[in-house]
Order: structure tokens, then sequence, then C-alpha cells
């Protein structure tokens, strides 16, 4: 994996001419209680990370936490005062403005909440724009900035103006903007803040489409925790100037690290945040040219009535019951007594994905991309993963599988049933 950004012990006390703010952060002073003592306000505090290549990494906090002064830090709007940003090999943190232009030019792109379009410039135009700073002659940019907007839809309004356009629509060209100039690293400070629910989970979508296309490094702010672990291949969470948890969505969400993380994950929508593989277990299957004998050896090992059959490439072909099973001759073909169409999630699938599957209450397969069985998953089990104190439970489980043969099997059918119960009491 390559670094794109390597950020090293930045901080950033506004005011504080004297160091008086610094000396009292290093003897443990709080944001709060230095305001108060000195007026220096604290925006960043000894923050450290590296962003990889291809990465979301998505920077979370409450308002005033410091995410806008660390970002603006990133592309050298703001001067730390004191730490060192790598980008291209270059210190963005003490380099020279003329070094600090070019990597702006080369390397780095921000996007705004607010799209600061020119209004009276055409869409193609406001794309152009940062095309033309660069010094790329009229033709080739226009040609550049009608791409950047095809990928987000909307190469058809290339002549309109933006008040012509909504604010959805609009932010869309605000992110087109940023994608002409083809950046290394996109720099997004709230970028859909501004945009009513319905559209934002849209734009949120369509960057995740975008992202698998593009594949670029982004940074992005956003201070709505459920934003922030759609998004992010790894978040941050910043309280006062300071990063308290930097982990996946299912880290921070499973082990949040201190009162302030678990206030905000208790809110939080977990079925969107949990996939497939997450819960799934490892799946006892049967090979397709086995014979009914074989088949029930394989289920008696293993503790289970219904099992998942495989091609000879692990392919999932189907599934079969110990009661279909049982009905027939031993010497019986496997494959004529198995049920083709096995209910299957893929192991990306988030659990609110598998909510329809899951209702045919029947042992569920996890398949890859390639339609190879990865694993399964009972339908209760689902409910499990959707409450915090369930949630280390189900952990505990999964960890002493991994050592034994599997947990027993009574243990994990009778208590997701209780689960399931609790849970429709709660949503009555
Ligand atoms: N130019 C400045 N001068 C003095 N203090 C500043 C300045 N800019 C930011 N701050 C302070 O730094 C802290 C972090 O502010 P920042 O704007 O980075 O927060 P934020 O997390 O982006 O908040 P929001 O979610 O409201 O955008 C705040 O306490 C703010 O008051
Ligand atoms: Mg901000």
């Amino acid at each position: 994996m390559t670094v794109k950004l390597k950020v090293e012990s930045v901080f950033k006390l506004f005011n504080d001419t004297r160091k008086e703010g610094m000396a009292l952060l290093r003897d443990g002073a709080t944001k709060d209680e230095i305001f108060r003592s000195t007026g220096v306000t604290v925006g960043i505090n000894d923050v450290s990370f590296e962003v990889n290549e291809g990465e979301i990494f998505v920077i979370m906090g409450l308002s005033g936490s410091g995410k806008s002064t660390l970002v603006r830090t990133l592309n050298g709007l703001i001067r730390p005062s004191s730490g060192k940003i790598f980008i291209a090999g270059e210190d963005v943190a003490s380099c020279d403005m003329k070094r600090l232009r070019a990597i702006r030019r080369r390397e780095i792109t921000m996007v705004f909440q607010h799209f600061a379009l020119f209004p009276h410039k055409t869409v193609v135009e406001n794309v152009a724009y940062g095309l033309k700073v660069k010094g790329v002659g009229p033709t080739e940019r226009r040609k550049a900035a009608i791409e950047a907007l095809a990928k987000v839809g909307l190469d058809a309004y290339a002549d309109s103006f933006p008040g012509q356009l909504s604010g959805g629509m609009q932010q869309r060209v605000g992110l087109a903007r940023g994608l002409a100039t083809d950046p290394a690293i996109l720099l997004m400070d709230e970028p859909f803040g501004a945009l009513d629910p319905l559209i934002r989970r849209e734009m949120q979508d369509e960057l995740i489409a975008l992202q698998k296309e593009l594949k670029k490094t982004i940074v992005f702010i956003t201070h709505d925790l459920n934003e922030a672990l759609l998004l992010g291949n790894r978040i941050a969470i910043m309280k006062d100037g300071a990063f308290v948890q930097v982990g996946t969505a299912q880290d921070i969400v499973s082990n949040p690290a201190d009162d302030y993380v678990r206030a905000f994950v208790a809110d939080i929508d977990r079925s969107r945040v949990f996939t497939a593989s997450d819960i799934a277990q490892d799946a006892d299957h049967i090979p397709l040219k086995e014979s009914v004998l074989g088949a029930l050896v394989v289920m008696d090992k293993a503790g289970v009535d219904v099992a998942h059959v495989v091609d000879q490439d692990g392919v999932l072909a189907g599934m079969v019951t110990r009661e279909a099973l049982t009905a027939v001759k031993p010497n019986t073909p496997v494959v004529e007594v198995m049920e083709p169409d096995a209910p299957s999630v893929t192991s990306e699938a988030y659990i609110n994905e598998m909510y329809a599957t899951a209702q045919n209450g029947v042992l569920m397969a996890v398949t890859d991309s390639d339609g190879k069985l990865v694993g399964s998953v009972e339908p209760t089990a689902i409910f499990g993963h959707l409450t915090p104190d369930t949630e280390t439970a189900t952990e505990a489980e999964e960890d002493d599988g991994k050592e034994d043969a599997g947990p027993p099997s009574d243990e994990t059918e009778t208590e997701p049933a209780n689960i399931v119960d609790a849970q429709k009491e709660k949503s009555l």
C-alpha cells in the first residue's frame, strides 16, 4: 500500500503568540482550561495519521472539534504551530509558497460545503476553472471538464448556469470541478452538509460508486457519524482538536474508545455498518458429487440439519436438509435431493440488505463476488448485531468458535431467538 498523506504530530494553537498555550497543553491542561486562562484556542492537538492511496479517510467530530482547521493545514491554507505533513515527499507544513502552490496544483484539491461556483460562468466553465489556472488550453480544458461532468452525470448541463441547477446538482458540479484537475488527493469538508437528507443519500451513494472507479485518496470531513460509517474505509473521531479513536466502522461501533465515542455510536444504524462477512460463520459444505450417505456424514460431524452444496470450484450450487436426505436411499446422488435455489447474500451485503433474504427463515449462504461459498448466516443471527450489548456476546462466541470445532448448536439457536423477541418488543 502506498501512503499518499502522512501527518506527524501536528499542533495548531490560535493566538498563542507567547507559546503559553503550548506549555499548558504539554502540562496536560484541557482546551477549555487553556482558553479560559490565556485566550489561546487549541485547534489541533497532536494529531498523527496516514492515508493510503485509494482510501477514504473520514474525520468526524462535533462542531468546533477542529475538523476544518485540520483539513486546511493539509493543503497549506493554515500553517500548523508544529508538526509535519508529507504530500508527494514535500512537507507542506514548512515548504515555501512556491512549492506549496506546485503541490496544490498537482496533488490536492478541496471540495467545499458551499459549492462556491461562479454564478456568471457556465457549468463547464466552472468545472474547467482549475485547469485554466493550471495553464491548460481552452479546447483541452473543455474536453477534460466535459469528461468530469460525465462522471457525475451532468454533461448535458455543461452550458447551463449554476443558478439553473438544484442544490444537489450544484454540488455535483463542485465534485466534477474537484475531479477535473485529476488530483491525487481530494479534501472534502462537509461537502454534503447543505443538502437535504434524500439528496444527501444520493450523493453518498454516488461518491461510493465514483470511488470504485476512480480510487482517489480522499479525506472527507463530516459531523454525521452515519455518513462517516458509510463512506469511510477508516474513520478518525475528533474531540477538542485531538483524535480519540481511529478505526474501521466496525472497530468503532464494536469497541468505542471512550464515552464520547460511545455516545455517538449509541444512535447509529448498525444494520448499515455490519456486513454479511462480519456475522458469517464457517459454512459446512457438501460437494455436489457426494451421495446422500456422504452428505449425512458431513452434517452429523458438524451437528447441523441444513448444509450448502458446492461445485468443484467451491461455487454455491444449492442446499440440502437432513429431512430431505433421510427420505431417500443413502446411495442417491445429493444433486437429486438438493434445493438449487439456496437463499444467499454476498459477503459485502450490509445487514439492512439481508432482511428480505432472512425472511425465508432458512440458513443463508454467504458468497464472494465469484459466487463461491465463504460462510453462512442464521436468519436470527442478524438481529444479534443490532444492539450494543448482544454485540459483545456474539463476538465472544465467535472467538470461542475459532479455537474449538464451533459453538454448541443449541446455544446459537436459543440465544438469537430471545434476541429476536426482545427486538420485536422494542419496536412495538
Ligand atoms: N482563525 C481562527 N482563530 C481563532 N480560533 C479559531 C480559528 N479558526 C478556528 N478556530 C477555533 O478552532 C477550533 C476548531 O474549529 P474548526 O472550525 O476547525 O472546527 P470544526 O470541527 O470544523 O467545526 P464545524 O463542524 O462547526 O465546522 C474551534 O474552537 C474554533 O473556535
Ligand atoms: Mg468545519
